[in-house]
């Protein structure tokens, strides 16, 4: 018998069909139905932007108590936890000692790595705490070879690798330097359950482009609020690089700053946002993809520095030497995190990793495969419209033929979710494609679409010149073909709206997931946005090859 039993699912449809429930769209409240893909394709719908939100935010300043550090000496700080490849490790990371900064011509003696102890005690009881994993730290520096501008080095940061832990567990933990007093207040975190089609993680925030705004501040507590077991950003971090170095903001860059000699940054937001996002991350693990915002260039052309040293990647565990791309499973999903940033093209390191990685993906074992990565490929918004079609002429194709279910991207400021589409085209076994760029940064949301009169982008503005060169043509099928804009919402557009807001997904089963999307502005009974997803592994046959494994799942 097949592992995919036919008759299961249709005991699970039926059940999951007839749930009816009492949902609060916006301001609607009605008995529903919780669609499902099964469903689809559904109308193209557009939920027109409240203008009381006015789509813009403010950052938090450096004197909320949120942001200020808060610890003294080498007291770790900015404490954080993220998952490996399985289950059974997680990483542990903090920061110790203060940044320093200073004009460019004087020299900053960096805090000595080696200086303070990078160990972890944990275990499942809060006392005693039986373990200890002993880790790494380093010290990184933004500099910017330019009169007048302020050099950065960071405190020490340390990783520490948890190992040998057991599934669905909670674990406490300290982290710090024990042999200089300096041991952090006991955290604790669960682990994910096991990787099996009947386990899975009981609710996925998924965030983007969230920034350190009062909106931020909104996205985190409704995320905390709604418990989540482990959480996505799927990139635009901080926007420390909406600052120039002595630490003057703005909402947009190139507006504000036409003259610089490079694109400055102003690093302590890092700080800042680390110690803002601590509450969260402390417990629940945050799985971070690079986004545009972080590749803060510096001297010697070196780029996404600060994001590379403060976030712990599962990249060695997953076969990757970068820490641009990696992947992981959380119970019976596996990630592919995706760099756009980097080569993506079909003789890159990237994609053979990709390759390697998707054929060794045991779907017997983590039947869904969610992929994320930061420009949307599928979204009908006029900004960044088709920006990253590069990338998805490259790897579109490849993600196709494994089947992945599920892909999340940022980038955009606002909200959508498409029907299931492959090369532009409705298709049953296609991925559902949602944009989360609505974490509440403060560059402006996002409100126009590119099907409305006058708001087609001239197809020569809309490379990315960090993403590759021009891929996009005219639509060659469709109500569109010949155009390079639709004069409609796009079929392959399920549902757009402008508003801050995260995520939830609640994965069931091997076939089943729930996805729902929360605005910022209700209240956490009311949703946005609702649909089961649906896998079909009987219509949409995976690409399979049993090869050896490095992932010891189960
Ligand atoms: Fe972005």
């Amino acid at each position: 018998m097949g592992f995919f039993n036919f008759g299961l699912q249709v005991v699970v449809l039926i059940s999951y069909c007839s749930f009816v429930s009492f949902v609060v769209y916006g301001n609607k409240i009605r008995s529903n139905v919780i669609p499902s893909t099964l469903d689809g394709p559904f109308e193209p719908r557009t939920v027109p932007f409240d203008v009381s939100l006015r789509g813009n935010a403010v950052d938090l300043t450096d004197d909320d108590p949120r942001v200020r550090r808060r610890v003294k000496g080498f007291q770790p700080e900015q404490i954080s936890v993220s998952l490996s490849a399985t289950y059974d490790s997680v990483w542990i990371s903090w920061i110790t000692g203060e940044f320093q900064m200073s004009n460019h011509n004087k020299n900053i003696t960096p805090l000595d790595p080696e200086s303070v102890a990078s160990v972890v005690r944990y275990g499942t009881l809060r006392n005693p705490l039986n373990h200890e994993a002993k880790g790494y730290s380093l010290v990184y520096s933004q500099l910017y070879p330019f009169e007048g501008l302020q050099n950065y080095t960071s405190g020490i940061i340390h990783h520490a690798r948890l190992t040998g832990l057991k599934p669905d567990k909670l674990y406490y933990y300290r982290c710090g330097d024990p042999s200089i007093g300096a041991l952090s207040d006991v955290y604790s975190f669960k682990t994910m359950p096991i990787s099996s089609p009947k386990s899975y993680p009981k609710r996925i925030a998924v965030m983007g482009d969230l920034g350190l705004t009062y909106n931020t501040s909104t996205t985190i507590s409704h995320v905390i609020s709604n418990k989540p077991q482990l959480a996505l950003l799927v990139g635009d971090v901080t926007y420390a690089n909406l600052y120039l170095t002595n630490g003057t903001g703005c909402d947009c860059y190139s507006c504000s700053f036409p003259n610089s000699p490079i694109h400055e940054t102003y690093q302590p937001r890092w700080d800042y946002w680390g110690r803002f996002m601590q509450p969260l991350v402390s417990k629940v693990p945050l799985m971070v993809v690079e986004g545009n915002h972080e590749i803060e260039k510096q001297v010697g052309n070196q780029t996404f520095v600060a994001y590379s040293s403060r976030f712990a990647f599962p990249a060695k565990e997953s076969g990757s030497s970068s820490t641009f791309y990696y992947s992981f499973n959380a119970g019976g999903i596996h990630f592919v995190m995706l760099g756009a940033y980097i080569a993506y093209h079909k003789s890159s390191d990237q994609y053979r990793w990709l390759e390697r990685d998707l054929a060794n993906v045991d779907r017997f074992v983590t039947p869904w495969l969610v992929a994320v990565w930061h420009p949307p490929w599928y979204s009908s918004y006029n900004a960044h419209y088709r920006e990253a079609e590069c990338m998805m002429a490259a790897m579109e194709e490849l993600l196709y033929s494994y089947a992945v279910d599920i892909v999340f991207n940022g980038h955009v400021h606002a909200y959508e979710r498409s029907n299931r589409v492959y090369n532009y085209t409705l298709d049953p076994c296609g991925p559902v494609h949602i944009v989360v760029g609505d974490g509440g940064n403060r560059e402006k949301m996002a409100v126009g679409h590119a099907d409305e009169p006058g708001n087609c982008p001239d197809p020569a503005t809309t490379p990315d010149q960090h993403i590759g060169g021009f891929c996009a043509l005219n639509f060659t099928t469709g109500p569109a073909a010949g155009q390079f804009c639709w004069d409609r919402q796009p079929d392959y557009s399920a549902f757009r709206e402008s508003s801050f807001g995260h995520g939830i997904l609640e994965v069931k089963n091997q076939t089943w997931a729930l996805w729902t999307w929360h605005r910022n502005q209700d209240s956490r009974s009311t949703v946005g946005d609702q649909i089961y997803i649906v896998r079909q592994p009987d219509k949409c046959p995976v690409r399979y090859k049993q090869t050896e494994r490095w992932f010891a799942s189960i």
